[in-house]
């Protein structure tokens, strides 16, 4: 029984075959008959979408379940819902507020856990960013990938993800909103070298990949002000990118908030992938319900 919580949850290798999964043409039906339950404590486009269509193309069926309906920790305990989820499903795929609840329904073992992003992680968006890197820039070439504005959820699982293939890393945050040393230290210990910095300049030198993500996340709201005020220099322009590698890519998990992490210009720009990006989600879910599965394993290769 495997979860996926977050990317080092797989090794390096797993890592690697879920990339090669992804882009597989003629995977088995790893999920004929079968449900993903994906339930949302909060809004998505992109990731609801990407894994009920990576779902119907392995054969199962995607069940949208609003949060209330099944109301972890509020209606039953989150073992509970897993233990009972198990029944009827494969696989249960959750967004929530609280990290916490993936790590409790795992623990039970009842079925395999998705996270589609938690206050601490969004790993399924880092599958389709490394795989975006690799098909635009090549995992053999990639120097370094740049992070500009929050360390936030986004950052975390990309990183991490990128240390494990030996990618190296720059983040620059401001004061007040440094990256965690317990997160550098996990990032570290991956395999790749993260460069620290409160300068967005310093952090994209010689980039190859130049990333951002909103200032306030999902939750956050109330601390839109603070946040737009502490944020304030760390926008992603024109001049910005000017600074980094000169066949530099730009990247961003989407929604994006036009006008604060990265301006106009930039995002519809000759640089940007966000949407090659975007809809990797699709082939990277696909990727990983293979692998967690088991399936793609008895009939490829
Ligand atoms: N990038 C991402 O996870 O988008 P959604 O919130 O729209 O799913
Ligand atoms: N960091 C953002 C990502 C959205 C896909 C959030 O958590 O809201």
């Amino acid at each position: 029984m495997r979860h996926f919580l977050e990317v080092d949850d797989l090794s390096v290798d797993e890592l690697r075959r879920v990339m090669e999964l992804s882009v597989e043409t003629n995977l088995p039906k790893a999920l004929d008959g079968q449900g993903v339950a994906l339930v949302f404590e909060k809004p998505s486009g992109r990731t609801r979408n990407s894994m009920e269509m990576a779902t119907v193309q392995l054969g199962g069926h995607p069940m949208y379940i609003k949060p209330e309906e099944l109301g972890i920790d509020t209606r039953e305990t989150a073992e509970d819902v897993a233990r009972t989820m198990a029944g009827y499903h494969s696989v249960l795929a959750a967004r929530v507020f609280d990290h916490d609840r993936l790590e409790r329904m795992a623990a039970t073992n009842a079925m395999p856990i998705i996270n589609l992003l938690s206050d601490v992680a969004h790993p399924m968006q880092a599958l389709a960013d490394l795989l975006t890197v690799e098909q635009e820039i090549g995992l053999e070439k990639v120097g370094k990938v740049a992070y500009v504005g929050d360390a936030n959820n986004v950052w975390r699982s990309l990183a991490i993800g990128c240390s494990m293939l030996g990618i190296e890393t720059s983040v620059a945050s401001p004061a007040g909103h440094h990256p965690d040393p317990v997160d550098l230290d996990r990032i570290a210990s991956c395999g790749g070298s993260v460069q620290v910095t409160d300068s967005p300049h310093e952090a994209v030198k010689e980039a190859d990949v130049v990333y951002t993500d909103v200032w306030t996340s999902m939750g956050q709201e109330s601390e839109k002000a603070q946040r737009l005020d502490a944020f304030n220099g760390f926008t992603v322009d024109s001049s910005l990118m000017a600074g980094a590698g000169a066949n530099s890519i730009f990247m961003h998990c989407l929604p994006a908030h036009r006008g604060e992490e990265v301006t106009d210009d930039v995002i519809e720009g000759p640089q940007s992938r966000v949407f090659p990006q975007a809809h990797n989600r699709m082939h990277s879910a696909r990727g990983l319900l293979s692998w967690i599965t088991g399936e793609a394993e008895k009939h490829v290769q």
